[in-house]
């Protein structure tokens, strides 16, 4: 069996005060390996896109073409929004090359897209617009938007000043699309925006920003293989951690998730799991609400809230090898200050500190707290989180008896949202 590629602890949820009760854990828990049976069969059959795609490399070279040919523009605006925009946002961390630059536009501010429209050298400015549906107002309004301000700017042919990425059917931009001659990449039908992230979704702002996208894919299999792989459940962190999650639920102690990385490169992938998690599993009067912090500087906002509050919350603690890493606290100068403690300690060893005492102050007050360890953050370690927390999710859903997949408040947000603008 491959190993994980990051550590996952338990030992501060299944223990002390706010642990479930462990018959209840140890129900889920195999309940999750029925969930795990359940994927292994959805990868034999090809059922569910989602676990293909970290095999795939047909798409990789389509991608790398597309990114060539977008080398030239000084920026590359990515207009989308939900599962459309936060992976390739939490892949930003990796960013290694600045040109093109890759920026990110998802809300629809007024304000700030005027901004943003004024600011562009429009002449120098390719818009990646990235709709599954590809009727999503939000979207379709920047692309409006874009076209006009670029035939202001002078801008003869769009052609060149556009890529669509969206579903192989008819819509509202693929229509666009056409009518401008763009070029068009397939969003899978059979992935759900929210867990597209590892698709062209991902791929062609990743390479943009020069990012190893192979790397990222095996990350994601590394991690998909050793959890359909297993033996057990016991031995997959997405099941465990599924059923810690339902085990708490099943006591009315999960309304609340955190998920609390020690790594600023960790900081906007919270953004992406908080909505994989909310849109997933919120449902049928179910779920808990993902919150997504950042240490060490929440221990200064919501570590107080955390510790002495309701206490219906699971913390999933993230760390990274920070141990040794970065500036050192000169000594003589720390030492005159009575600092004797930080004398000669770089800003990682505080970071690393900090993590720790932050699980043990959680434990020790009955709140339930998951260790996740990963050596770095890489293309490698941040795919494979990114398939944990997919996988988790799924599990859960399945444990919960909603569907993962579906979205129906988003949907009837959507429709209400085209009738009040169509003056209905
Ligand atoms: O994950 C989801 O399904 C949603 O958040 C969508 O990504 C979001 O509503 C945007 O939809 P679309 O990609 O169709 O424009």
């Amino acid at each position: 069996m491959s190993e994980s590629p990051f550590i996952v602890s338990l030992d501060l949820a299944l223990s002390g005060d706010g642990a479930p009760p462990r018959p209840g854990y140890d129900r889920a828990l195999s309940a999750a390996g029925e969930a795990l049976a359940w994927l292994r069969e959805q990868r034999k059959t090809g059922g569910l896109e989602l676990l293909g795609i970290p095999g795939r490399t047909d798409d990789i070279r389509a991608a790398t073409q597309a990114a060539a040919a977008l080398k030239s523009f000084a920026t590359v605006a990515v207009l989308g929004i939900g599962g459309s925009s936060l992976g390739g946002q939490a892949l930003t961390a990796l960013r290694k090359t600045k040109k093109p630059f890759v920026e990110f536009h998802d809300n629809p501010d007024p304000f700030s897209w005027a901004a943003a429209l004024k600011r562009f050298d429009l002449k120098k400015t390719h818009f990646i617009a990235i709709s599954k549906s590809g009727g999503t107002a939000e979207t379709l309004i920047q692309v409006l938007t874009a076209a006009e301000a670029l035939k202001k700017a002078g801008v003869k042919s769009l052609t060149r000043h556009f890529t669509v990425i969206t579903e192989p059917h008819r819509s509202a931009l693929a229509d666009f699309a056409e009518g401008i001659g763009a070029a068009r990449l397939d969003h899978p039908r059979g992935v759900g925006g929210r867990y597209s992230v590892l698709t062209m979704v991902g791929l062609l702002p990743a390479l943009l920003m020069g990012l190893n996208v192979r790397q990222l894919r095996a990350g994601a299999g590394a991690v998909l293989d050793q959890a359909l792989g297993a033996k057990t459940p016991a031995d997959v962190p997405a099941a465990t951690g599924a059923a810690l999650h339902q085990a708490l639920a099943a006591e009315d102690k999960l309304a609340t998730t955190i998920l609390w990385p020690y790594a600023d490169a960790l900081a906007v992938f919270g953004g992406w799991w908080r909505q994989l998690w909310a849109e997933s599993l919120g449902k049928d009067g179910k779920g808990s609400t993902p919150v997504s912090v950042l240490g060490p500087v929440d221990q200064h906002s919501q570590l107080q809230l955390f510790r002495d509050g309701p206490g219906n919350a699971l913390f999933t603690i993230l760390s990274v090898d920070t141990g040794g890493k970065g500036a050192a606290a000169p000594r003589g100068p720390a030492k005159k200050l009575g600092l004797d403690y930080l004398a000669g300690k770089r800003l990682g060893d505080l970071v690393d500190a900090e993590c720790r005492a932050t699980a043990q102050t959680l434990f020790k007050n009955g709140r339930p707290v998951r260790r996740m360890h990963l050596a770095k953050v890489d293309e490698f370690h941040l795919g494979a989180l990114m398939m944990h927390f997919m996988l988790e999710t799924i599990i859960m859903g399945r444990l919960m008896g909603v569907d993962p997949f579906n979205q129906p408040g988003v949907e009837e947000g959507k429709v209400l949202a085209r009738q009040y603008l169509a003056g209905k």
